[in-house]
């Protein structure tokens, strides 16, 4: 899986484009990095293990070249090595590909019986071999794709160059997400759109089973043997810079752009009172159940977004991993909405679920921050999240954007069901307006959540603990401190611990214990004592208004009150930060944890 591009063309140098687009696709994954490039009519290959910049400095940029392409890795088949690295060149064939060949392991057998050997692990290698076999049996580039379409099983997007045939780019497509980009005598093809807007704004998408034969000044794209017309479409939007803007790391500038992006995501939204809320919401009262589909922290955002719709406008809510979701029985129809969340609207298993729900008759809504995006571009209705672009493959900013939409379609069903009363409206809103001003008091105060974490970074076990909201948002917080500290991080429904899991808990385990419900606090703090009576260190997180003062923790961090709906919006902000500083403490590679891509896109 991985990201992919490729450009040819005569106004900019090739390599300069591909090494901005891998750039831009790192969050695709970054084990190894690889360009091919056709320079004084030879093809040069250069890849190196390990990120773009290992890369970069190995390129000459002084070479000119007209044609390339490159590719960034999320190794599935073979080892994170330079020789499983793509491009990969069988005979006259080169190729950057993303996506999981199913079958390559019966086809690497037919291909080694006729006398192919492989330089690496790799099912991309096995694709490039019979590719090449195709063409040296055919001696014509179509006819080789058709026949490659109707062996290969599995999900790819390939950029391909012929070295019989030095001015053109192929590019095939089926289930993993491709693009081709117009720009004046020059095209490009990419995995999406953002890692070429630099250049130009006018693309194409491929459908499945399509292949494009492009040229710098044309591009012909097949359905099997017929030439296909494709509609051009334009993006409106414009590349964001990627800069620290002076933070340490990504992550950090990204927790602390919390704020406004709270803003921008509810604004357009609450400008008129509830008014505007349902006039640029699609109507929810229509479904008589909502299941929730994504993955990872989108998924946690769903299990927030479960509990608010649930609790405010009374409408049954499941979430479903999507991965799990394309493969069991499903039980939705046409008054089930599917909410699909993802960040970066590319994830293969979300993406796979919007068609799953499409012929089970759903319509499906995306909850989405990257526009034009693979899932954006496929569901029925997409409800963007102004995250802006997320560099850090930990998300903060992004999820905290999911949290606050999914809070504004529980007030907007429950406001359509007339479920508030105008003073409870009122004050919702109100906490709407202040909520930025909030977060910042708790971003204000990041050397509070540094000292704690410095009496907890060198334990390598920590619980989370926490019941309803507070425990969907112990999934969260867990998951973010494992991802980038690298320490064993579990997160438990308060009630649960004691069926076995207490049974972890020693002296100083650290229990980090979100207490914010009201209603429920007396039934966590007892689970609380539970662990603080077997030795626990407990890191206590409560609101205010709740002003628990006993003896049952060791440190306590108190957040703003708000209004229920919105209270996960600030509570997430000390878990954010207590992570980032205990990875910063241990020296982890905060902005890029190893074995990670920002975006999945293999299932
Ligand atoms: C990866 C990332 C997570 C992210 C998940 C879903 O696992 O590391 O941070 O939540 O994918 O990504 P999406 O782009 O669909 O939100």
């Amino acid at each position: 899986m991985c990201g992919i591009i490729g450009y040819i063309g005569k106004k900019y140098n090739a390599l300069n484009v591909l090494i901005k687009g891998l750039e831009r696709l790192e969050y695709r994954g970054y084990d190894s990095a690889g360009i091919a490039f056709i320079e004084n009519n030879n093809l040069k290959i250069i890849k190196e293990k390990g990120k773009i910049s290992n890369l970069k400095s190995n390129i000459d940029f002084s070479v000119k070249s007209n044609l390339g392409i490159g590719h960034t890795r999320w190794a599935t088949h073979g080892v994170a090595n330079k020789e499983n690295s793509h491009p990969h060149r069988v005979g006259k064939i080169t190729i950057v590909h993303n996506g999981i060949i199913e079958n390559y392991d019966e086809i690497k057998k037919e291909l080694i019986k006729d006398g192919v050997s492989f330089k690496s692990e790799t099912d991309t290698e096995v694709a490039c071999a019979l590719l090449n076999k195709l063409y040296s049996e055919t001696k014509d580039i179509n006819k080789s794709l058709n026949l490659f379409k109707q062996k290969v099983k599995g999900a790819y997007a390939m950029g391909i160059i012929c070295d019989d045939d030095i001015n053109t780019l192929y590019a095939i497509k089926n289930k993993s997400p491709l693009v081709v980009a117009f720009g004046e005598d020059e095209n490009f093809i990419a995995s999406d759109v953002p890692a070429i807007l630099e250049f130009t704004n006018k693309y194409i998408t491929l459908d499945d089973g399509e292949f494009v034969k492009i040229k710098s000044n044309n591009v012909i794209c097949f359905k099997d043997d017929k030439i296909i017309n494709k509609k051009i479409r334009t993006f409106d939007g414009t590349t964001e810079s990627i800069e620290k803007n002076g933070y340490e790391h990504f992550m950090l500038k990204e927790i602390f752009e919390q704020p406004e992006v709270f803003k921008k995501t509810v604004s357009e939204y609450i400008e008129n009172g509830t008014e505007s809320l349902i006039n640029k919401m699609p109507d929810f009262t229509k479904y008589s159940s909502i299941k929730i589909v994504a993955c990872g922290s989108a998924m946690h955002a769903g299990y927030i977004g479960k509990s608010l719709i649930e609790e405010f406008a009374d409408v049954p809510v499941d979430v479903e991993i999507a991965s799990e979701f394309r493969y069991k029985k499903l039980f939705i129809d046409k008054n089930t909405l599917i909410i699909l969340i993802s960040q970066s609207g590319e994830t293969a298993d979300t993406l796979a679920a919007v068609e799953i729900a499409k012929k089970n008759n759903c319509d499906t809504l995306g909850i989405i921050n990257v526009k034009e995006s693979s899932i954006a571009r496929n569901c029925d209705i997409v409800l963007y999240t102004k995250a802006g672009s997320e560099i850090a493959v930990a998300t903060t900013k992004a999820y905290s954007a999911q949290v606050a939409m999914l809070s504004l379609i529980a007030l907007n069903i429950a406001n359509s069901k007339k479920l508030l009363n105008k003073n409870e409206i009122k004050e919702i809103l109100t906490e709407i307006k202040n909520l930025p001003i909030k977060i910042q008091s708790l971003l204000d105060r990041k050397d509070e959540f540094k000292d704690i974490a410095k009496k907890i970074y060198k334990n390598n076990d920590v619980f989370f603990i926490g019941r309803n909201v507070d425990y969907s948002l112990c999934m969260e917080g867990s998951l973010k401190l494992k991802e980038i500290s690298y320490i064993n991080s579990q997160a438990y429904a308060a009630g649960e611990l004691k069926h076995g899991t207490i049974s972890l808990i020693e002296d100083g385990t650290p229990v980090i214990s979100i207490v914010t419900n009201e209603n429920i606090a007396d039934k966590t703090i007892s689970n609380i004592k539970e662990v603080k009576s077997r030795g626990a260190n407990v890191i206590l997180i409560t609101t205010e208004k709740l002003n628990v003062n006993s003896d049952f923790y060791d440190e306590k961090v108190v957040v703003p009150n708000t209004h229920s709906l919105l209270q996960p919006l600030l509570t997430i902000i000390p878990l954010q930060l207590l992570s980032y500083e205990i990875a910063k403490l241990r020296d982890c590679n905060i902005d890029k944890p190893k074995n990670l891509a920002k975006s999945v896109t293999v299932e």
